[in-house]
């Protein structure tokens, strides 16, 4: 790494003389000027990464040059050099944006510790930045592709709010890509530093899901033999997005809406409520108007989610986006496939565009995946697509697939349950057998033997979906 370049403004003599002796040893490159006149024409040509300035100086003074020089460059690091009696000038000049202060006289050692530390927070800053990047490279708007109309208006208006604290409500059907934005809006905020917790809402039930969003204390239920943080608590100064909101039982909705308006969490079987920042996501594939309209969904709570909410067109209201996507699959599934693919005929893609897509972008991912294992050849043709259309419904919305009550055990002998069990995670999961098995927390191969013993059994699994699409 090269040395670090400083520059130190002061008209005295002697004090240049001082730290610009102790800065060399400690092995940075130092220049010197005599007046913030001449800083500003040494800054031009020296490009330090430091400034070490005096304040009182007669013509210009150190917090004018500052100033200054932070204009011309906002990321410049200026550092202070103030007399005892005006530490209220330091005050002022930290307004201006200088990072720190000594104060004369100093010692050596505190000449170089203000400085590697101003150097170090610069560094942290740039590091952070470099994240904040390649967080977005990965999950920013960049990565929500589509050039439609309808899609581009979308991803506007979530740019714009992704900036604000506001609560968003994201509506779309299965697959449209909602987590997608949910995560994108996430990453292009201030909070990207911080978590993304996504719950789903529909997942659990009762005390469990109150339990898993705001923890619980030790002894609240059987099983609760120590205190444990919900995820609420888990996103604190980051983003927190409800999926299935819609699903959320009418005893939770309440302290959800206690969480929207006071900011703050009560574990269950805890008397005292903690304050938690959080920036809330709703995510949902039903109408959520609709909900309350029929009665199911709390008025107020609805209002307090939706103050933006996003609508996400079904990908058949927006087939130009088609080839963007399938290009984008094509490539990625080549390579995950380890398969020379180099594209798709006309055929094959007006094939796609005529396509309904009830599972949406999840749907059409699917696809072209499993036509890409299977292809024979080099280019995708509507054979590859077409295997057995009328299956290919990779993720029936969740209107359909009804989850909420999804099925009675009692009745049931074990085996059965497990059968109806893995039979339900599938379908929620567009039949992906890697995730299914990840919900499952079994691995692949567990699953892919159950699977196939369901089919020899002449029970197979009825996905819904395709479920080539990881074996
Ligand atoms: N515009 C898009 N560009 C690229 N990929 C997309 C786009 N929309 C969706 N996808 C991909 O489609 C898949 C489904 O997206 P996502 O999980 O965000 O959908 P969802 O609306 O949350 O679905 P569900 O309601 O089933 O949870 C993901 O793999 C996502 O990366
Ligand atoms: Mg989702």
């Amino acid at each position: 790494m090269s040395k670090a370049r400083l520059l130190v403004v002061d008209d005295e003599r002697g004090v240049r003389a001082l730290c610009s002796d102790v800065l060399r040893r400690a092995g940075y490159e130092v220049e010197t000027a005599d007046s913030a006149e001449q800083a500003l024409a040494r800054a031009q040509a020296f490009d330090p990464d430091l400034v070490l300035t005096d304040i009182n100086m007669p013509k210009m003074d150190g917090i004018e040059l500052c100033k200054r020089l932070r204009e011309r460059n906002p990321d410049q690091i200026v550092v202070l050099i103030t007399g005892y009696p005006s530490i209220e000038n330091a005050v002022a000049g930290m307004k201006e944006g200088a990072v720190d202060y000594v104060t004369k006289p100093f010692t050596p050692d505190e000449m170089r510790l203000v400085v590697s530390r101003a150097l170090a927070e610069r560094d942290l800053r740039d590091e952070n930045e470099q994240l904040r990047r390649d967080l977005r490279g990965k999950h920013g708007f960049e990565t929500i592709l589509g050039s439609s109309a309808a899609l581009r208006r979308v991803s506007e208006t979530a740019r714009k709010v992704a900036r604000s604290d506001t609560t968003v409500l994201i509506q779309g059907e299965s697959g449209t890509g909602k987590e997608l934005f949910a995560r994108a809006i996430h990453v292009h905020s201030d909070r990207a530093a911080r978590p993304f917790v996504a719950v789903n809402c529909g997942s659990l039930v009762g005390t469990l899901l109150e339990s898993e969003l705001f923890g619980h204390v030790k002894g609240a239920f059987t099983g609760a033999h120590a205190n444990k943080v919900g995820l609420v608590s888990a996103a604190d100064r980051g983003t927190l997005l409800l999926d299935e909101i819609g699903e959320l039982s009418p005893e939770m909705q309440p302290k959800l809406l206690r969480l929207l308006q006071e900011g703050e969490v009560k574990p269950v079987g805890g008397v005292e409520t903690h304050s938690v920042d959080v920036r809330v996501i709703a995510a949902t594939n039903r109408d959520l108007k609709a909900e309350v309209d029929a009665g199911r969904f709390r008025e107020d709570l609805y209002y307090r989610l939706n103050v933006i909410t996003l609508d996400l067109p079904p990908l058949r209201e927006r087939p130009d986006d088609i080839p963007l996507l399938v290009a984008q699959f094509l490539e990625r599934c080549a390579i995950k496939a380890r398969k020379q693919i180099d594209g798709i005929t006309d055929a094959g893609l007006d094939y796609l565009a005529q396509q309904s897509w009830p599972g949406n972008v999840r749907e059409l991912q699917n696809v072209v995946e499993r036509a890409v294992i299977l292809a024979s050849g080099a280019v995708i043709d509507v054979g590859d697509l077409n295997g057995d259309p009328g299956t290919t419904l990779a993720a029936a919305p969740a209107a359909r697939v009804p989850s909420a009550a999804p099925y009675l055990f009692e009745n049931l002998p074990l085996d059965e349950v497990e059968r109806r069990h893995i039979e339900h995670v599938m379908r929620k999961v567009g039949g992906q057998k890697s995730k299914a098995a990840d919900i499952l927390g079994i691995n692949r191969t567990t699953l892919w033997k159950k699977l196939r013993r369901y089919e020899e059994d002449g029970a197979p699994i009825d996905t819904g979906g395709d479920d080539e699409d990881d074996s």
